[in-house]
């Protein structure tokens, strides 16, 4: 009998013990999402723009089947590693009216399909530019200290990990698809280092509201994009060299960037998530991961088609997606998704776990 009690008090003791070591290791209390469509959950469902994706066939492999708004069949990379840190499945959008602040208070993505850093590359589409990304994430900062109380919000604010997932589209929406613009006023070094000044501004920025822990993420092998494939007749439809270059330079150029603003700001923990290689591998040796096509993706022809291209009478679209690298001819697929984030929750994120 008493030995019993005793072993009773013994496991009250460890599962208390337990709790309080979970609640210590739990480093990231939240996960603040800023970017484009890699990382967007429906923010532009609320917006005027044909960028959208809230109909079927996107997010069939969602749960429940939901055309939630995300680029892709399931779900996208920040959802994972929000899983993978122990928060939640899905990180929900800022702009979706049935999200509280008590939801948004553990993860929130302010991302919207089609921006970039550049203001212009915004205005292609009519989508949320970044400095207004950031204005939405200090409206939030007032709601968080609403619900949580000043000293409570500014701790959760600053072990929150904030993600940043953007650029592609300053290359392939703006620079490379409108001649007249930025093309006629940059080289594509020195806009590169114009899309760098901003992206440090607005690390700044972050820093200033309180952000100490940043993954800045890095351009995916933009060449590879089926979409880029499909109009490189000369090449045989293989991946773009020249913007697979624009890739790794620009991914350079923000490694550089993350080394340097480290120095900078006293007690920041800047890392950069690159997912240029880990893709780029799935992309050459696609059998090692289970997948059968790379060139093409499952939606539609697979060809070009994105957003309101790539809807549900179309009847080449694949049926197991699981097969596909890439869901639309610009967005990766959910299995993809969650092989790139347990890639970067290994090999980048694991110091914030
Ligand atoms: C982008 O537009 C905003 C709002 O007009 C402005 O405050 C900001 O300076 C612009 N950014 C750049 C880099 O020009
Ligand atoms: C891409 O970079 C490689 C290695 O630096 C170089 O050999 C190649 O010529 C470049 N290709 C293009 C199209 O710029």
């Amino acid at each position: 009998m008493e030995y019993m009690y005793n072993t009773t008090i013994c496991l009250l003791l460890l599962t208390q013990f337990l709790i309080l070591f979970a609640e210590i290791s739990a480093k990231v209390p939240a996960i603040i999402v800023f970017g484009d469509s890699s990382v967007d959950a429906g923010n532009n469902n609320q917006i005027p723009t044909i960028a959208r994706s809230n109909f079927q066939p996107y997010g069939r492999d969602f749960k429940g089947g939901k055309p939630t708004g995300r680029f892709s069949n399931g779900r996208i990379t920040t959802d994972f590693i929000a899983e993978a840190f122990g928060l939640k499945p899905i990180i929900p959008a800022y702009l979706d009216p049935s999200y509280k602040i008590s939801d948004f208070a553990t993860g929130v993505t302010f991302a919207s399909a089609g921006t970039g850093y550049d203001n212009a590359t915004s205005s292609v589409l009519s989508v949320i530019p970044l400095w207004k990304e950031l204005e939405y994430y200090k409206e939030y900062q007032k709601k968080l200290r609403n619900y949580l109380g000043e000293s409570e919000a500014n701790k959760r604010i600053s072990e929150a990990l904030h993600i940043m997932s953007l650029g592609t589209n300053d290359f392939l929406e703006n620079y490379y698809s409108l001649p007249g613009g930025r093309q006629s006023q940059f080289s594509v070094t020195s806009y590169e280092d114009y899309l760098i000044g901003i992206a440090r501004s607005f690390i700044n920025s972050l820093y200033g509201l309180g952000a100490r822990k940043i993954s800045l993420g890095g351009l995916p092998p933009m060449g590879c994009l089926p979409l880029e494939r499909a109009t490189n007749i000369m090449g045989g439809n293989g991946c773009r060299e020249k913007y697979n270059n624009v890739s790794v330079e620009f991914n350079n150029k923000l490694k550089k960037l993350t080394v340097e603003l480290n120095k900078e700001l006293s007690g920041i923990k800047l890392v950069f998530s690159n997912p240029y290689n880990v893709l780029l591998h799935i992309i050459r040796k696609p059998t090692l991961y289970g997948f059968e096509v790379t060139s093409v993706a499952c939606c539609a022809t697979g060809i070009f088609e994105m957003g309101y291209a790539c809807n549900r009478n179309n009847l080449f679209t694949c049926t197991d997606a699981n097969k596909y690298v890439f869901w639309d001819a610009f967005h990766p697929t959910q299995k993809t998704n969650s092989i790139v984030s347990n890639y970067v929750v290994k090999k980048v994120l694991a110091e914030f776990l």
